[in-house]
């Protein structure tokens, strides 16, 4: 989910008057910043993005010398088993098996070590068939936000009720599919760096998550050029379409050195923010129409917030187009004084707006579950289990330094929505869903992002309506689709749509896996 750090850019108007009775307004760790303005993009971020080719590089690749581990289930369920490949002499992968959390499929946890970077990953092999089923890459958002709370909170094998009561999940994503969640970038959850080393943008990031991807399939041979989803929620509409497209440039690489490419089959995004300008205008929409629920706000703060909705559009276009520090900064400050302010005035839950925030919003992110999370994951056993390093410290649902360091890059500002489209062309599809009561990553805006998506296939996909898709004869949600692209809400949902929708998000799952029609 967007941490409440972002809530608070959003907020500016929040920010700046520092008023007390702020309801999502937490004081950040600005004496790191040498602005006061949390909107001060200390380094500006490159005008153009483009995504970079995997560092190390591959060299010609003699398979002979390596042998992989083929049979996983000789690995300790106590004791880290650390794999090596000679193509990549700076990697390591640290890996234990368990029953962890699923207890009828196999589990696998630990790290990929990219030099001083380790990534921290779960993996649960299908409870269907793991020898042919896809396989998933799941990463939650933030930026800074740890996966364990799309694993123990929506998708993954168990669902954590307190520190001590976990239970089984019948509508786990592994149900038919070999899914990973994978906290990152370093700094976040059980991931970590050495050296105080830190990563503050979503391309660096990439780099980090394609190596990932290349030394994983590496060694789990037998899932070797199986199909590929890269699926995330939230600050995931940005990470994942990024995410993808360094994937795919880096099986050039592969296949020059010889190796297997990583067959990416499609992105799914969960109420992903992808593009700022049309997510932070709708915001306008869901507050004061009678979209998903009642107009939550009173008519004079509607009209007030309509007065200023052109002006917003109008900067946030020209910041879009020209990327410029100052102008994206002031559009952005202009746009949350006015549309984003009165919302977190209202008491509402920003990623369920049928609800009040079950909060504080900076302790609980309006789920006071994700407290019983934390304390699962601080447990001495659990750690154990799971094979957590010891130079992590206590567990935190989101880090703030991470996600302060995104904000200073104005990492959110790019449009992302190009990467979309480009995969698109490229034949990988792409899953846009959205739990209809989010707020914050709201369903208008991406509507309004997919239709203004351009790709060959535009056309006939703005040239559809929506229409309903069900599960089990009743109305699900709706759905738009054309070729490899297909946009879906998910009726009483909110911004964690399988925590609210589980049955619902399976079954869209299942047929976005198998090609079929929603
Ligand atoms: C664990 O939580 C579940 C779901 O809330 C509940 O049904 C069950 O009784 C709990 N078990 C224990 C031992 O507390
Ligand atoms: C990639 O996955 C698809 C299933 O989506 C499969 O049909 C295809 O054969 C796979 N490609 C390779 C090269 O293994
Ligand atoms: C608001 O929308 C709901 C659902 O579409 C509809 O039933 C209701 O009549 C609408 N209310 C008004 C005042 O239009
Ligand atoms: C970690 O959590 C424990 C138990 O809640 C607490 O006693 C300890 O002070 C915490 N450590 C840090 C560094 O916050």
């Amino acid at each position: 989910m967007l941490s409440p750090r972002i809530l608070s850019l959003l907020g500016l108007a929040a920010v700046a008057c520092g008023s007390a009775q702020q309801p999502f307004f937490r004081p950040t760790s600005q004496g790191k910043n040498p602005s006061s303005n949390p909107f001060a993009f200390s380094k500006p971020a490159p005008s153009v993005e483009t995504v970079t080719n995997f560092g190390a590089g591959f060299d010609a690749y003699d398979a002979g010398l390596f042998t992989p581990l083929e049979d996983f289930s000789a690995l300790s369920t106590d004791e880290y088993t650390t794999l090596g490949h000679p193509l990549f002499p700076s990697y390591n992968v640290r890996i234990k098996q368990s029953t962890f959390c699923d207890g009828t499929a196999r589990a696998y946890t630990g790290y990929i070590d990219k030099e001083a970077h380790h990534l921290f990953f779960y993996f649960f092999e299908s409870r269907n068939d793991p020898d042919t089923d896809d396989v998933i890459f799941w990463t939650n958002g933030g930026p800074g936000c740890s996966s364990s709370l799309g694993l123990f909170m929506e998708l993954g094998p168990c669902r954590v009720n307190t520190p001590h009561n976990v239970t089984y999940n019948p509508y786990s994503w592994n149900e038919n599919a070999n899914v990973f969640f994978v906290d990152q970038p370093v700094g976040v959850g059980f991931s970590y760096a050495e050296h105080g080393e830190s990563v503050d943008n979503t391309l660096d990031a990439a780099k980090d998550i394609a190596a990932f991807v290349a030394i994983f399939f590496e060694h789990f041979t037998k899932f070797k050029g199986r199909a590929f989803h890269m699926a995330g929620e939230s600050y995931g509409g940005r990470y994942i379409p990024v995410f993808a497209s360094e994937v795919f440039d880096q099986n050039a690489q592969l296949e020059a050195a010889g190796l297997t490419p990583i067959n990416l089959s499609s992105v799914m995004i969960g109420n992903g923010c992808t593009h700022w300008p049309t997510m932070v205008t709708s915001y306008y929409e869901m507050q004061c129409q009678n979209i998903s629920v009642p107009p939550i706000q009173d008519v004079s703060t509607c009209v007030r917030m309509k007065q200023s909705l052109s002006r917003c559009e109008k900067w946030m276009s020209s910041c879009d187009d020209a990327y410029n520090e100052l102008d994206c900064e002031a559009a952005s400050m202009f746009c949350s004084a006015e549309i984003s302010y009165p919302f977190f005035n209202s008491g509402y839950n920003p990623y369920d707006i049928s609800k009040l925030c079950d909060g504080p919003i900076e302790e609980t992110l309006c789920y006071p579950l994700t407290k019983s999370i934390s304390g699962f994951l601080d447990r001495a056993d659990v750690r154990h289990t799971l094979g957590v390093d010891p130079s992590v410290g206590n567990f935190s649902s989101c880090s703030d330094n991470v996600n302060a360091a995104f904000h200073a890059r104005g990492d959110q500002m790019f449009p992302t929505q190009y990467y979309i489209g480009a995969l698109l062309e490229r034949g990988v599809r792409a899953l846009i869903y959205v739990g209809a009561n989010d707020w914050i990553c709201n369903w208008v805006g991406n509507e309004r992002m997919t239709l203004g998506l351009e790709w060959t296939g535009q056309d006939a996909f703005v040239g559809q309506s929506l229409r309903e898709w069900e599960v089990d004869g009743k109305a699900a949600g709706l759905t738009r689709s054309a070729g490899p692209f297909t946009f879906a809400t998910i009726f009483n949902a909110g911004h964690m749509a399988p925590y609210d929708k589980p049955k619902e998000s399976l079954e869209l799952v299942k047929r976005w896996l198998a090609k079929e029609e929603l």
